[in-house]
């Protein structure tokens, strides 16, 4: 089938056009659910779709977190003034919990606490975990790029420690399948997996 196109001019696109653009069709996302502990101790919880793995010697992730009228949403700032943050894996079990904690809370007021959002203890940062996710990344910020017109930052993690839960790990391999992953799609929408393909690796897994 030919396809007609639409050509739009990126550099002229107003703000809200081209996020709207961008999370349409970067899809499906995978959606870092970050805690954070706050200088006063506050444990906050949100979730983020602008992430993936970016290097894996050492293992590192990047999320992009905007800002929200001008200033630092808790999770910018709790990671910038502690240094630490836990990605947890959002699935279809942890959905509803892991989109409530979307919404505005003050700052003061915990996501966990208010939703009851059970945590484990971190072990190589003073980050909780979520209990009912079953892959956590205990990261510690390796740097923050600022990014374009100062709306986004980038904050690139190295992760420190992996716990995996064996309902999904057999000692070598993750079961991304048994994981159930929830994904980000445009608008309100989240996408469980769909339909498998299997073909042979036609490259050398890297060393
Ligand atoms: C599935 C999902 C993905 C999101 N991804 C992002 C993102 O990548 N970057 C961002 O700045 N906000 C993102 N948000 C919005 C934040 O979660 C929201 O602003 C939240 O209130 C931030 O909380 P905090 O102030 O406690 O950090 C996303 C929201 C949802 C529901």
């Amino acid at each position: 089938m030919a396809h007609t196109y639409t050509t739009l001019d990126a550099t002229q696109l107003d703000t809200p056009t081209a996020y709207r653009l961008l999370v349409g069709m970067v899809v499906p996302r995978p959606i870092a659910w970050i805690t954070t502990r706050s200088r006063a101790g506050v444990v906050n919880a949100a979730p983020f779709s602008s992430y993936n793995y970016v290097a894996h010697s050492p293992p590192m992730v990047a999320i992009n977190i905007a800002t929200r009228n001008g200033e630092l949403k808790d999770t910018a700032r709790n990671i910038v003034e502690t240094g630490e943050f836990v990605i947890n894996v959002a699935t279809v079990d942890t959905m509803e919990a892991m989109h409530g904690t979307s919404a505005e809370f003050p700052s003061e007021t915990s996501e966990c606490e208010a939703l009851g959002i059970e945590l484990l203890p971190g072990q190589t940062v003073n980050v909780p975990r979520v209990a009912l996710s079953p892959i956590h990344m205990e990261c510690r910020l390796e740097r923050a790029l600022p990014l374009g017109r100062g709306l986004n930052t980038l904050y690139l993690g190295e992760v420190l420690a992996f716990h995996l839960s064996d309902t999904v790990f057999d000692g070598r391999y993750v079961d991304s399948v048994k994981m159930q992953p929830i994904a980000r799609l445009g608008g309100p929408l989240y996408a469980a997996l769909g339909e498998l393909y299997n073909r042979p690796q036609l490259q050398q897994p890297p060393k």
